[in-house]
């Protein structure tokens, strides 16, 4: 059964790639686009190996219009579109925050003036992230879509309230567009084929490639920033999604766009567990659900870390007809098996 075609930018990437595979399951024709800037060709061959399928697939930059431009004169039937082509390091873009503007902005602005161009119905799901909260309230934990937006901790974060801004007054300009944001929280994981995973270059910023890297003994031991935080064990609480689950709730945020009478033209979904744990509770998931050893100690608090977060996902859970169910010694035996097939460990 065909659905439609959904664009998928950054199809190569972590989330993207487990994305077009949950995409192809459920019947949608794919087009993916990906520049290779920060992902590898070798994913798009695991996603084909996955679906047993060829992705139909253009490599170029979604900053580039006039190559962008191209997408849709080759694909004018594009129903919706999933915008993952974003730079995506914290530390990176306090350094470099021009790059961050530049690339993350200019290639939605693109996406975005190509989709309403020709006046057809289109949707964009966007990927943002639970970053735009920043430090929560405590007595907004969980935290919903209603809680405020807070300034930006970092130009990563800021390009991703940008991007929401733009794309909410875009959906009032012009009535062909709908718009989802999923706010992401902590996406960890990979496909059961374990084809498919994160990949980050250089040394992971990441907790969990961290934590499967140095369990394949690539780096000497994992550092947990900061136990002197105001948390039970005195670590960083997050809300770890497995990236399985987070691929489908894309699917079911198209299938929402492309079914509902558009009288919700512009949505946000928070798109976690609804669990949070601290870090060092992950830590001792890892080792119990694999049975490696993994050694680590205590260092400083890192700059800019918040200190607890986890989501109230009962929207998506209610509007999308969707939950993230994974059990987290799942998600982390699916983390590890990944290493170990990229490092060849048997
Ligand atoms: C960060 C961003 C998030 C972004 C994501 C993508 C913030 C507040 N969050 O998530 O918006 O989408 O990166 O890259 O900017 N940790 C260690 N040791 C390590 C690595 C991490 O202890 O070697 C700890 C961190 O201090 C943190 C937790 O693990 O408490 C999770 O860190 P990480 O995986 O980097 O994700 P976030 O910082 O939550």
């Amino acid at each position: 059964m065909e659905k439609g075609r959904v664009l998928v930018t950054g199809a190569a990437g972590y989330i993207g790639s487990h994305t077009v595979v949950e995409l192809v399951n459920a019947g949608y024709e794919v087009i993916g686009v990906d520049n290779f800037s920060n992902s590898s060709p070798d994913m798009l061959k695991g996603v084909e190996k996955i679906t047993d399928r060829k992705i139909p697939f253009m490599q170029l930059d979604c900053s580039d219009r006039e190559q962008f431009a191209k997408v849709f004169e080759q694909y004018p039937d594009i129903a919706a579109s999933i915008h993952f082509a974003a730079y995506k390091a914290v530390g990176e873009s306090v350094q470099q925050p021009i790059k961050y503007f530049e690339n993350n902005l200019r290639s939605l602005l693109c996406l975005t003036e190509l989709s309403v161009k020709d006046g057809r119905e289109r949707g964009i799901v966007f990927s943002s992230s639970c970053t735009v909260y920043g430090e929560p309230d405590p007595e907004n934990l969980p935290i919903s879509e209603n809680a405020p937006v807070k300034p930006a901790t970092s130009p990563y974060g800021r390009t991703k309230q940008m991007c929401e801004d733009i794309l909410r007054d875009c959906v009032t300009a012009y009535p062909s567009l709908r718009v989802t944001a999923l706010r992401y929280f902590n996406p960890i994981g990979a496909h059961p084929s374990a084809l498919i995973g994160e990949m980050p270059v250089g040394v992971p910023q990441n907790l969990v490639p961290y934590i499967t890297q140095t369990a394949a003994g690539i780096r000497k031991e994992l550092k947990i920033f900061g136990n002197d935080y105001p948390t039970p064990d005195g670590t960083c609480i997050r809300d770890y999604i497995y990236v399985c689950d987070l691929a489908k709730a894309h699917v079911a945020a198209v299938d929402r766009m492309l079914r509902t009478d558009g009288s919700d033209r512009y949505a946000i979904f928070n798109l976690g567990t609804g669990t949070g744990l601290s870090v060092l509770q992950l830590v001792n998931h890892f080792i119990s659900a694999t049975g490696v050893s993994l050694p680590y100690s205590f260092a400083p608090r890192r700059a800019g870390d918040i200190i607890k977060v986890w989501a109230d996902p009962r929207k998506a859970n209610r509007i999308l007809g969707w939950k993230a169910d994974t059990p987290i010694d799942d998600v982390l035996r699916s983390a590890w098996a990944w290493e170990k097939k990229v490092r060849g460990i048997r």
